[in-house]
């Protein structure tokens, strides 16, 4: 039976020591709420003396936020314990994290006190805290710097006290992770009382060491992992919470440990503590960048496409993300060129398919990536014309704050004009109704992208849509210096494409033969 690691999350106490990083109250909320939804145990909330947005912010955690447990940090001052007894007070389970620094350097320059002094304050803490909260955590700041002896004596001695967990910070992260493993199993040996307590690691990241620190640690015994949503913090930064979790759950075998945590949620929340703090993530971060789960290499990307397991330890569906990405470059081959075009809604034949893949390398050759946008132009130019059954001749939309956005189209087809008229939600949407109206179709609108083709206000527009109509899926494009006519005839564009595959199977966009 694996054993259960707890996770702490710090994000918004050490996470948001980060450089650069500050949230308000709300979005620490909302923060807070997506922790509870990712099922981490613990959630530090913040140092309520500090700062007084950080005691509200505790407060109101603790208010609204169920789950998991609310902790706030205090240093072992009574009035930094009474400020985070008092923030945490609404909470159903909470935790005072009160923390003293225990290695030479900091005692001598620091706090300019001798060990005596040092231990009996760490005491007298833990016992002040535990008179506002069962659950007290302790832990001796700059822990991988201190005499290991002393080390194990506060640690007895906070025990003694009534601290329900002992926390070993790796404050500057100096520890080299086969040293700090072996510090953990020294204290689960050392310390007489140790069983009373669980025991935490905190690692930071200035060697790039936090993670590998942290799991070192769990291999050797510690219960409970430290760590901030994107490895945000102070300087480098902590562990990141994504890469401990995943690194449990893909190597249970090598752990046999595991967390509570619901992996899914792990995007979504990656994605909000990025947005709200603005810190965003490098592209090649493991689990949450961009590049994550994206191949490039023709040679990986055939073998992803026979089996996934060739270059993927992990799906991105595990992590919330819906799929691989393939990105068409350079190094990219015929296998993942096909089946993008495939998955854009092309069938085309052998030759013609030769032929654009042709085109796409020289491309790829003067662009480092080519998007579907380029894909699109290419195999057009491949593929026979459609014949432009429906000619959009006339748009006109009325929109504005107090008005029902309405669109009135003329349309011609076979020498015939028709006009009619709907409303929609915004513009674009009263254009689409009509047009349904007039052609009978009411295809889902799959995908809708505006990009500007040249520079300025006066810029021509260029509308993308992609439509599903039962099995079969078409891609419309149309440009204007009005947004909502190139919206049209993108669409009127994609029709066209529906109705000629349902008649010519000559063209290929689309698997079946469709009627409206
Ligand atoms: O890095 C550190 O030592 C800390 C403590 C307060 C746990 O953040
Ligand atoms: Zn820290």
């Amino acid at each position: 039976m694996p054993r259960r690691i707890i996770i702490f999350d710090t994000t918004l106490r050490d996470g948001e020591q980060c450089p650069g990083a500050s949230l308000e109250v709300h979005e620490k909320l909302e923060i807070a709420r997506q922790l509870a939804r990712l099922g981490v145990d613990v959630i530090e909330g913040g140092f309520p003396f500090a700062s007084p947005g950080d005691a509200k912010a505790v407060r109101q955690i603790a208010q609204t936020v169920k789950g998991p447990t609310i902790c706030a940090l205090a240093r072992s001052l009574a009035g930094d314990i009474d400020a985070a007894a008092q923030a945490l007070a609404p909470a159903a389970n909470r935790r005072i994290h009160v923390f003293l620094a225990t290695s030479p350097i900091h005692m001598k320059y620091k706090l300019r006190k001798a060990e005596d002094e040092i231990l009996r304050q760490a005491v007298w803490a833990v016992k002040y805290a535990k008179k506002h909260c069962r659950d007290v955590e302790f832990s001796p700041e700059d822990a991988s710097r201190t005499k290991p002896e002393f080390l194990f004596e506060v640690l007895e001695a906070v025990i003694t006290a009534g601290a329900t967990t002992v926390n070993i910070p790796d404050t500057v992260g100096f520890a080299i992770p086969e040293e700090f493993g072996r510090l953990i199993a020294a204290i689960k040996a050392k310390v007489p009382n140790i069983e009373r307590a669980r025991v935490s690691v905190h690692c930071h990241n200035d060697l790039g060491l936090a993670v590998p620190n942290s799991l070192s640690a769990v291999k050797n015994g510690a219960d409970q992992v430290e760590c901030t949503v994107n490895g945000i913090g102070e300087r480098a930064g902590n562990a990141s919470l994504e890469e401990i979790v995943m690194s449990l759950k893909i190597r249970r075998d090598f752990f046999n440990a595991q967390a509570g945590v619901d992996t899914t949620q792990i995007a979504k929340t990656s994605r909000l503590v990025s947005a709200l703090t603005g810190i965003v993530v490098q592209p090649n971060k493991a689990i949450v960048g961009d590049n994550a789960f994206a191949h490039e290499s023709g040679i990986h990307q055939d073998g992803i496409l026979k089996h996934h397991k060739t270059y993927e330890i992990m799906r991105p569906q595990m992590v919330g993300l819906r799929e691989s990405k393939l990105v068409l470059g350079k190094l990219s081959g015929r296998h993942a060129f096909a089946e993008r075009l495939k998955a854009l809604g092309f069938r085309l034949s052998t030759e013609e398919l030769d032929r654009a893949f042709a085109r796409f390398k020289g491309l790829a050759d003067k662009k480092k990536e080519v998007f579907d946008d380029d894909l699109i132009a290419i195999v057009e130019e491949e593929l026979p014309t459609v014949p432009e059954l429906y000619k959009l001749t006339y748009v006109h939309t009325s929109s504005g704050s107090e008005t029902v956005p309405t669109a009135t189209i003329r349309l011609t087809t076979a020498g015939k004009t028709i006009e009619d008229a709907a409303c929609g939600d915004g513009p674009v949407d009263a254009c689409y109704k009509t047009i349904d109206r007039i052609t009978g179709f009411s295809p889902e609108l799959v995908d809708y992208s505006l990009r500007a083709v040249t520079g300025g206000t006066d810029a021509l527009g260029e509308v993308t849509v992609k439509l599903r109509h039962k099995q079969t899926e078409v891609t419309g494009r149309g440009t204007s210096t009005d947004i909502i006519e190139a919206s049209a005839k993108a669409y009127v564009n994609a029709i066209n494409r529906l109705v000629a595959s349902s008649r010519r199977p000559d063209i290929r966009r689309g698997r079946r033969s469709l009627t409206p």
